[in-house]
């Protein structure tokens, strides 16, 4: 049974099971119930004057902006992450959506790491323009200098990644941070998807917001997609009012003071202004039920990890090995470049997804992907079920090979997101695709 007094003594796997959930008060359910209802019974006229005043945040109104069984996800993961709060969205996209436009709007810019994920690049550098928000992409990451040169007078975020597919480039947070906190005076958000809070919690480094894709890692088992944002808490949007009008001025119908005024002394000044204006209004609601299923995933999280991990360090020493591979890039394979990022920041294992050239370039690429059996070929990542990509034949193919080369896309590269079956068995698998590769080559 979770008790606050005591959660903050317990170690990840006892949070992971228990943070944020309590037997339901009606019903005594031990699990956490679907609350498959859109809406709840006030009190009184009094209780329902001060649920949309925000007088009073215990009152459950409307499921579009709060619901009990999402409210235990959200719990859990603020948990897990060290953060003072989450809001759970629709999608991972959602999150990064909605974690940027709570703090940047027309006439702002935001610092984007170059490596990321497709999605969030094309909303920053697509999306946002026609919202009249401006960017800059962040090509050297490893560089401070780099991010520092990318600052502008109007910047309001830094977002990049923890682990970046499908290079499998690591961040280097505190350095990042600092230069947002101490030169930008912006927030740093992360994408920890592919690290999850197991393998490495950016708010231990400095990080100020965190966001996850739930769909992969989190839910775990390849079946709904969800999002999430997790707040530190520890980013001071009071030390410049004027930068976050957002935060600091008056939402019509909630009082006569900014979120920020009213809410951060309880850590709630950026979530709920998420939640009651940006959820309110953009809509993007994670459903009871998919909020069921991300419960019931992060159960079982750190026991998943440790398998994604361990299956994942012997196919890289595998791969290393194997002479049809050109290049292996995960960090602990020899010579990657953020071998010793990793080695700070995530000594339990950098991930389990990765990617390597084959030697054949195109052909033997697509070759490759149709010789394999268990490794499921399809664009997802974070299932317990392995899964195989071959970028330039589906999600890069509209780029130039030109265009691919200068992000690491190599014509052959494959790329691995490692399930939680028999390493052998998967082992054997990727044999047969090397064989399929090789009768095509020239
Ligand atoms: C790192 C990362 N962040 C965000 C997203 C977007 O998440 P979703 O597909 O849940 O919208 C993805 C999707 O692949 C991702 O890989």
């Amino acid at each position: 049974m979770s008790d606050e007094s005591l959660e903050s003594g317990w170690s990840f796997d006892t949070l992971q099971v228990h943070a944020g959930a309590f037997p339901d008060p009606a019903t005594r359910a031990r699990a956490v119930p679907i609350f498959a209802t859109t809406s709840y019974v006030y009190e009184s006229v009094d209780t329902a004057a001060a649920s949309f005043l925000l007088e009073d945040l215990t009152v459950n109104s409307y499921s579009r902006t709060g619901n009990p069984t999402t409210a235990a996800a959200e719990r859990r993961i603020a948990a897990l992450e060290g953060g003072v709060g989450a809001v759970a969205v629709a999608s991972g996209q959602a999150a990064t959506t909605l974690a940027l436009l709570n703090i940047v709007r027309a006439g702002d810019h935001v610092v984007l790491s170059g490596q990321v994920y497709g999605g969030t690049t094309s909303l920053v550098t697509q999306r946002f323009p026609e919202l009249g928000i401006e960017h800059t992409i962040v090509t050297d990451i490893d560089d401070p200098e780099a991010w520092r040169a990318a600052i502008r007078p109007n910047t309001r975020a830094f977002f990049a990644e923890s682990i970046a597919n499908p290079l499998a480039r690591v961040l280097d947070i505190e350095t990042v941070a600092r230069v947002a906190h101490d030169d930008a005076g912006v927030p740093l958000i992360i994408d920890n998807t592919l690290a999850t809070p197991y393998l490495l919690r950016p708010i231990d480094f400095g990080a100020d917001i965190v966001v996850h894709s739930t769909t992969k890692f989190l839910t775990g088992h390849g079946t709904v997609l969800g999002g999430v944002v997790v707040d530190s808490g520890a980013f001071d949007f009071g030390a410049e009012p004027a930068k976050w009008p957002g935060l600091h001025s008056v939402d019509p119908g909630h009082g006569e003071i900014g979120y920020w005024e009213r809410f951060h002394g309880q850590g709630l000044g950026y979530l709920l202004r998420l939640r009651s204006l940006l959820l309110r209004d953009y809509g993007p609601t994670l459903s009871a039920f998919n909020s069921f299923l991300l419960i019931q995933g992060i159960e079982t999280l750190s026991l998943r990890l440790r398998q994604h991990v361990a299956n994942t360090e012997r196919i890289v020493r595998y791969l290393e090995s194997h002479p049809q591979v050109e290049l292996v890039n995960h960090p602990l394979a020899a010579g990657h470049p953020s071998a010793g990022l990793a080695a700070k920041y995530l000594p339990k294992g950098a991930g389990s997804v990765f990617s390597f050239n084959l030697v054949g370039g195109l052909e033997a690429g697509k070759a490759f992907i149709g010789g394999v059996k268990l490794f499921s070929h399809l664009a997802n990542i974070g299932d317990v079920r392995s899964l195989v990509i071959h970028p330039a034949s589906t999600t890069n193919s509209s780029q130039t090979p030109e265009q691919r080369a200068a992000t690491g896309i190599g014509e052959g590269l494959i790329r691995l997101s490692v399930g939680i079956e028999d390493a052998d068995d998967l082992i054997a698998d990727l044999e047969r695709g090397f064989a399929a590769a090789r009768a095509v080559r020239p």
